[in-house]
């Protein structure tokens, strides 16, 4: 596989055909090509069991694929995973502050251990741990603290790092609500300041606000890669209704899909879906009409394999 040269062509990582089998048996990935610009927030969405995992342990070196390569700055994960490692950091799925180390311990001594001087670990520690709102618990041991400041403290780490690649697979599962605008607007911020940014998520409202552009991947496979608009346009319609499901003639629509007793319609125009929702407000029902989100793109592009 022909390597790529160090020249700053405004790829942060580029995939090639990355292919991962475990056990001689479990397909993974198959061939999986993408690329990540420098200083793009870059999402990965994709159903329980996608590889999404897979993929993100691939980048940061963990584990080896089975084929393909992918490059971190140009750094091959397969030929050069120390080079790699340098310009990385990375918040596994489901990994929790642990024992009687503190937030501080894991955000200071990260930095520390990522050749930073004590003075700049410093300021980079208590930045990290004053924007993932754990400043005020930073002498805590992490076995008193609870599973989103836990969390919390881990992403704060991770943060503070002065790697160019940051890798979170669903760092906010398990945050309220604050904790998770927390999380999107650091790295929002971190973006602007020129890192990269690959994380993964299954809530759709956080894919949309977070990312500059997101792929899909379903079965091991690349479904598509765009922005927000780009893959909402993948519906071939504008407009979407929720309505109680008794009160839908469907013999009217040519798209409705069920979800429990209510029904969501999906419409091509303002005036149809204003014209719906004026007829329910006359039943006396209830009825709201938007345009046609994310997650029914991502229904639409892996729902009939999910069921
Ligand atoms: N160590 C392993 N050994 C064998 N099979 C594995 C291993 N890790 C993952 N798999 C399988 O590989 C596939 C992809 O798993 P992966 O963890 O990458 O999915 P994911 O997209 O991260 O899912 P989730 O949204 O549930 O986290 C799944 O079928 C999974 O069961
Ligand atoms: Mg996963």
């Amino acid at each position: 596989m022909e390597a790529l040269g160090k020249e700053d062509n405004g790829s942060a990582i580029v995939a090639k055909e990355v292919s991962k089998t475990y056990d001689k048996k479990v397909e993974a990935l198959k061939s999986v090509n993408m690329e990540m610009r420098k200083g793009e927030v870059f999402t990965i969405l994709g159903p329980n069991g996608a590889g999404k995992t897979t993929f993100l342990r691939i980048l940061c070196t963990q584990l080896m694929p089975t084929s393909g390569d992918a490059f971190i700055l140009g750094d091959s994960v397969v030929n050069n995973p120390k080079a790699v490692r340098h310009n990385i950091a990375m918040v596994p799925q489901d990994a929790m502050a642990y024992s009687n180390f503190t937030p501080w311990d894991y955000a200071y001594t990260f930095c520390l251990l990522r050749g930073m001087d004590k003075p700049t670990a410093k300021r980079k520690a208590e930045e990290a741990l004053r924007a993932m709102l754990m400043w005020d618990h930073r002498k805590r041991p992490s076995q008193t603290m609870s599973g989103g400041e836990k969390r919390r403290s881990l992403i704060a780490a991770t943060i503070a790092s002065d790697a160019p690649v940051l890798m979170l697979d669903e760092p906010t599962s398990g945050l309220d609500a604050i904790g998770r605008r927390n999380v999107w607007s650091t790295l929002r911020e971190r973006a602007a300041q020129g890192k990269t940014i690959i994380l993964t998520t299954h809530m759709m409202d956080e894919a949309e606000m977070v990312s500059d552009r997101l792929a899909i991947i379903n079965k091991g496979e690349l479904v598509t890669v765009g922005t927000t608009n780009d893959i909402k346009k993948m519906v071939p319609f504008k407009y979407r209704v929720i309505a109680p499901e008794e009160a839908i003639d469907r013999s009217r629509y040519s798209e409705v899909t069920t979800i429990g007793d209510r029904a969501v319609v999906y419409l091509e125009s303002d005036q149809e879906a204003l014209e719906m929702v004026g007829e329910m407000l006359k039943k006396g029902l209830h009825a709201e009409a938007s345009p046609v989100t994310l997650e029914d793109a991502f229904v639409r592009l892996v729902g009939e394999d999910i069921g």
